[in-house]
């Protein structure tokens, strides 16, 4: 038997134990932004170096950043074969709202053809298929190709440290090209390649009015109350039509041209189904475009969350002192992260009234990202996707970050295929948050046919 098809048997007869290993990966709660489990974050990159280790890549390294480190391997014994860079990350989103989980969120549980956990599709499933991949190939043989692989703890929080980790690890992380399985397809039977990403600023502004809270009747009516103030300033960044009225938040966007109109249109993604998993009551958003070019090719801002004020049961009667709102906005090409924070101050310094004060801290950003569609490495994944699948797959352009794939463009002049397994209705950020378990084994039989077609 040729070596590919001996190791697409050995991922077929080793299923479950791959499950299984998955599973126990997922019971670890790596949650990069909560300071409480810094400690299962470490241990989550611990547990794949070791897994690394076992399939006998070498130069282990588990790197410290000023957060969480960055898990770094390689074998570099194919002379005259590409080098892959791999990149994944094994840090998850905050489970919450906890009591909206059916099981636990760091108990990985099966029901039916799901496996649901945090982090089950987003993206430890995915990273895992492949290194299960890399696994049933060196059970029979050398890997076809150099790689190298790069796994960060701390893309759920904007990968803050990462821009300086590859600054000063050029040489280190120098490679053809770089497969990053932080990606998703279409639908169960609809695989593809994600040949876009929105980049992200995130921000918490935070309005001030009285030094402390106040009896909100003696001073209701007189004083600004900075909750109300907030919101106001909130509810005026965006037009009737839909638009971000931030100054210069457009400056830098893209037009898109008929053609990538026409591309987007192809992509089966009905409204109806996009609404449906939702929940919502109706779809929204900029108009003049449709939804795939809202969430793939346009802009947006959104409040993630808002705290002030009294929110305890039952009801009191006070004017609160201060209030906060975290927002985001998601980029578009060529729109940069670092452009975006004088925006929100113009904003605030023509819209904000002196009955308050207020400030901005920037948590995150990262640039958007467009690559290759017709590269040589893009074109294979095509095919092995077509293989697995039997279909032919589709691109998309995806309203998601991924700071990495940007980061490494610039710093590198490296560009990414985006090969992952992830699907529009896995719930990735949210409760039950799940990964589909054919596509799990589907993906890793993909990724053994990608690597040997290289
Ligand atoms: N894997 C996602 C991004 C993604 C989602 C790619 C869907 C393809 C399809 C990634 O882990 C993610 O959620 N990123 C954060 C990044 C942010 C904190 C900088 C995001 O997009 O909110
Ligand atoms: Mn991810």
């Amino acid at each position: 038997m040729p070596l590919m098809d001996e190791a697409i048997a050995f991922a077929h007869e080793n299923r479950e134990s791959a499950l299984n290993e998955l599973i126990e990966l997922l019971a670890i709660p790596s949650v990069s932004t909560l300071p409480e489990h810094a400690g299962d974050v470490l241990r989550a990159g611990e547990w794949l170096a070791e897994r690394l280790r076992a399939l006998g890549m070498e130069n282990i390294d588990i790197m410290p950043t000023p957060g969480h480190p960055v898990v770094y391997a390689d074998w570099l014994h194919a002379p005259g074969k590409p080098t892959v860079l791999v990149y994944g990350h094994y840090d998850v989103q905050p489970a919450d709202p906890f009591d909206e989980w059916d099981t636990p969120p760091f108990e990985p549980t099966v029901r039916g053809d799901n496996l649901y956990a945090r982090g089950a599709s987003d993206m430890k499933g995915q990273i895992f298929a492949q290194i299960k991949a890399l696994e049933a190939i060196t059970k029979h043989g050398d890997p076809p190709v150099n790689i190298k692989y790069m796994l960060e703890g701390e893309e759920e929080v904007g990968s803050p440290n990462l821009g300086e980790f590859v600054r000063a690890n050029k040489e280190l992380l120098q490679c053809d090209f770089v497969l990053n399985c932080d990606s998703g397809i279409q639908g169960p039977e609809l695989p593809g390649i994600v040949c876009g990403l929105r980049g992200l600023a995130y921000f918490e502004l935070e309005v001030r009015g009285p030094d402390h809270d106040l009896h909100s009747g003696f001073f209701g009516g007189s004083i600004r109350n900075p909750l109300n103030e907030l919101c106001r300033l909130i509810a005026g960044m965006h037009d009737a039509q839909g638009h971000v009225t931030l100054p210069g938040f457009y400056d830098r966007v893209k037009t898109l041209s008929e053609d990538e109109r026409v591309d987007l249109a192809k992509l089966p993604h009905p409204d109806s189904d996009h609404l449906a998993m939702t929940g919502s009551p109706a779809l929204w958003g900029e108009a003049g475009y449709t939804t795939i070019e809202r969430t793939g090719a346009r802009p947006a801002l959104d409040v993630n969350g808002i705290i002030g004020g009294f929110t305890g049961d039952g009801s009191k009667t006070v004017l609160p002192s201060k209030a906060m709102a975290k927002i985001s906005m998601r980029l578009v090409p060529d729109q940069r992260g670092d452009d975006i924070r004088a925006c929100l101050e113009a904003y605030l310094q023509a819209n904000a009234p002196d009955t308050v004060t207020w400030e901005i801290r920037e948590l995150a950003h990262g640039d958007p990202a467009i690559t290759d569609r017709d590269s040589e490495p893009v074109r294979k994944a095509i095919e092995a996707l077509k293989t697995v699948w039997g279909v032919e797959p589709v691109f998309k352009r995806e309203g998601g970050s991924i700071p990495v794939v940007s980061l490494l463009q610039q710093e590198l002049g490296v560009d990414t295929v985006m090969l992952g397994f992830a699907l529009p209705t896995d719930g990735i950020h949210g409760p039950n948050e799940k990964q589909y378990i054919p596509n799990f084994y589907r993906g890793i039989e993909t990724y053994i046919r990608y690597l040997y077609s290289l």
